[in-house]
């Protein structure tokens, strides 16, 4: 019996219209697709997400965030790509997983793969957003992905929107990995 294909869903990016780390979680996602699965990017400058209010019911929220979570909630594996900013990840990507509380009811990500990106102007912020990202991932129960992509001196390693080196190769690795980790997580079909 054929199933669908897995749905690999990436979240990320700043705001910044050149977002290294959405070029980071774009090339991971091309891999992903190459893989053999369908892939979705929600893209932080787009959803324009307002501050997580823990008062608000999912309700009260624009459709924009509604879509945002039944995205993440109908993925088979995601992918995080974060900024670093002071030290750590970016206040845009946290705001977005604090949103990630309307999941309790489903165990947020419980059974779901997460592959970790993040990029730094120098050469350990990067480092600590992947560390501060799995402590996040733990705590919603999903599993990290036993490789992360840190991307030091994110400026210098893009040709463009393209990741270069070492750095595209690692990101290649992610997508594919999160595919594979998503098919061994995915319940066998029913016999007929
Ligand atoms: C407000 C702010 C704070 C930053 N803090 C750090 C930092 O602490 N360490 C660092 O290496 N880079 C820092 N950077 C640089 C960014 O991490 C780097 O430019 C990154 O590639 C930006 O991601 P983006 O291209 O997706 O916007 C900071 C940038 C901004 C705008």
């Amino acid at each position: 019996m054929s199933q669908n294909p897995l749905h690999i869903v990436g979240i990320g990016g700043t705001l910044r219209d050149q977002s290294t780390s959405r070029f980071a979680l774009e090339h991971a996602l091309r891999a992903a697709r190459a893989a053999g699965a369908s892939v979705e990017l929600l893209d932080l400058r787009l959803y324009d997400l307002p501050m997580y209010e823990p008062d608000k019911e999912l309700a009260d929220y624009t459709p924009n965030v509604r879509q945002f979570i039944g995205a993440i909630a109908n993925a088979d594996g995601l992918l995080i790509s974060t900024a670093a900013y002071h030290g750590t990840l970016a206040g845009v990507t946290k705001n977005a997983l604090d949103y990630l509380e309307f999941l309790s009811d489903t165990e947020y990500l419980h059974n779901k793969p997460v592959g970790l990106i993040a990029t730094a102007g120098g050469d350990q912020a990067d480092v600590n957003s992947i560390a501060a990202m799995v402590h996040v991932v733990h705590s919603l129960r999903g599993t990290v992905l036993p490789l992360s992509v840190p991307i030091h001196n994110a400026g210098k390693v893009f040709d463009g929107v393209i990741p270069t080196g070492r750095t595209a190769d690692r990101l290649a690795k992610l997508g594919a990995l999160v595919v594979e980790t998503a098919a061994r997580f995915r319940p066998a079909p029913a016999l007929a």
